[in-house]
């Protein structure tokens, strides 16, 4: 089964977690870059908004993702909801494919979005096959 893990990242924590992820599968690891570049301000005002609204934002270069079985998700938790990157690589999954969703939070917590990520995911005629909470700091 060919894997890629597809990892937004604003303050590095994501990117770690990603990289032991990608590491102990054997997959390729894949980072979304947004166009627009957030930083701890704009990632309140600007990125959390979003997140709720599960918008996305156009990323620096597209991701072939056509390739693989099975695509591991991984973002920060921003406002309760996955960081709008992760809404774009959404809808660039190709229909068919298994998904695993990773969420990186200081809580350790998305309840409040869980089912509005499967519905997004659904809707690109894909199939959560695992949704995970990661906590960032202890
Ligand atoms: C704008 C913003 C909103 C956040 N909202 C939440 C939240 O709702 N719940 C939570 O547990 N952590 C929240 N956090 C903490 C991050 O999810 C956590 O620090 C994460 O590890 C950051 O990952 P990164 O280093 O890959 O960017 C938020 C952080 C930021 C910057």
């Amino acid at each position: 089964m060919k894997t890629a893990v597809v990892y937004f990242t604003l303050g590095g924590a994501t990117r770690s977690f990603a990289r032991a992820e990608a590491n102990a599968r054997g997959a390729d690891l894949l980072q979304a870059v947004p166009v627009k570049k957030y930083n701890m301000l704009t990632a309140f005002t600007r990125g959390c908004p979003a997140a709720i609204r599960q918008k996305c934002v156009p990323l620096q270069h597209s991701l072939d993702l056509s390739g693989y079985d099975r695509i591991v998700l991984m973002a920060p938790v921003w406002a309760g909801f996955p960081a709008p990157p992760f809404n774009t690589v959404v809808h660039l999954l190709p229909a068919g494919k298994e998904v695993e969703v990773l969420l990186v939070s200081a809580s350790g917590s998305s309840d409040k979005s869980h089912d509005k990520v499967r519905a997004l995911i659904a809707s690109q005629g894909c199939k959560v096959v695992a949704q995970r909470d990661i906590r960032s700091h202890q």
